[in-house]
């Protein structure tokens, strides 16, 4: 067991995050989406430690970070035109671009894909970081496999506490959900994972965006979208009407079971008398609100009941396809 401090971000913990991070450690940090778990993206052994920390399985490939200034010509087999508008309209920010890769970073990173995922975080805590250790850093979300991202430093701390030094806390993500992960290896973009900056924005900078749909039996672009995610660790039941959650609830309080239901705040105002989570209205509000209301949810009870908002499209896209796999409603 290692000490895991949770620091602020100032000179004294970007001093220590570079130090761990050249002695090939791991270290999470805060972006604004959620928090990383964060090496030096060049050195094996830093790499593999990633997956072995979160327990992920060997053939779903890291996304790396960089800031805002880091040249990333060397790491990429070059790239269209529409790549290049997207990165001026959108990074730093919740977007991440996979190009083909020259190779350069360690053969872990991309798990044998000729592609590199590269993202440039806009959080000032995220930027610190990089600018400091001026390295491209692989990082996942800092939870581990399967469980449900984390969105603040306790949350990393709750799935890490013992095996990483340290933890740069830069409060709770504004963004909340994962960032769009989009295919920039062909004519057009294609976004293999959606999330805050969404298919109608991309379109509208590069002319054109498809959305991949695995086909069933197909080995999947992404390899992360084939697996079992965000799972809250308790019992979950997803309803679709304010009705069902309640007779539901009802039912399980009978059999002894600590329910709590988590909707958005129209139902959620309906089932007041009742143990309720309230996800918010807006598209944004619900991507902020839903990582860490499963974890509260987990927390609270023995069964978590999902009320699916009803809201659709934009954001929603994103928020519906990481609710699906908390709830199992694929
Ligand atoms: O917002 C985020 O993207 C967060 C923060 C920490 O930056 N990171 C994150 O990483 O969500 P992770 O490892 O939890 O998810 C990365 C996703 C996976 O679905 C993975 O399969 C995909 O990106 N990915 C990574 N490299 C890829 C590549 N070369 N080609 C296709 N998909 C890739
Ligand atoms: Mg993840």
């Amino acid at each position: 067991m290692i000490e895991t401090r949770i620091l602020g971000c100032n000179r004294d913990s970007l001093d220590a995050a570079v130090k761990y991070i050249e002695e090939g450690e791991v270290v999470a940090f805060h972006t604004e989406t959620v928090y990383g778990l964060g090496a030096n993206a060049f050195d094996d052994g830093a790499v593999l430690k990633i997956f072995e920390l979160k327990g992920r399985p060997s053939d779903n490939p890291l996304i790396v970070h960089v800031h805002r200034d880091y040249d990333i010509s060397p790491l990429i087999d070059g790239e269209p035109p529409y790549a290049e508008a997207l990165r001026k309209a959108f990074l730093p920010g919740p977007l991440t671009m996979v190009y083909p890769s020259t190779g350069k970073v360690s053969q872990y990173v991309s798990c044998g894909l000729n592609t590199l995922a590269i993202r440039v975080p806009s959080s000032p805590t995220a930027q610190a970081f990089l600018k400091a250790v001026d390295l491209p850093i692989a990082a996942p979300s800092a939870n581990l496999s399967k469980h449900v991202s984390p969105v603040t430093a306790r949350h990393v701390y709750e799935d890490f506490a013992g095996r990483i030094p340290l933890i740069l806390d830069g409060g709770a993500c504004s963004g909340g959900i994962e960032s769009t992960v989009l295919d920039c290896t062909g004519k057009v973009p294609q976004i293999l994972r959606e999330g805050l900056v969404t298919r109608a924005m991309i379109a509208k900078v590069a002319g054109d965006c498809g959305v991949y749909r695995r086909q069933a039996g197909e080995k999947p672009k992404s390899p992360g979208m084939a697996y079992k995610h965000y799972a809250p660790r308790c019992n979950t039941a997803h309803c679709r009407t304010a009705e069902e959650a309640a007779a539901l609830y009802r039912r399980a309080l009978e059999e002894g079971e600590r329910p709590c239901i988590l909707a958005e705040s129209s139902v959620a105002q309906e089932l007041s008398g009742y143990a309720v989570l309230d996800l918010g209205s807006t598209g944004e509000e619900m991507a902020r609100n839903l990582y860490a209301l499963l974890r509260e949810g987990e927390k609270r009870a023995t069964l978590l009941i999902g009320v699916e908002p009803q809201l659709q499209g934009g954001v929603m896209d994103g928020v519906m396809n990481r609710w699906k796999k908390a709830f199992g409603a694929i």
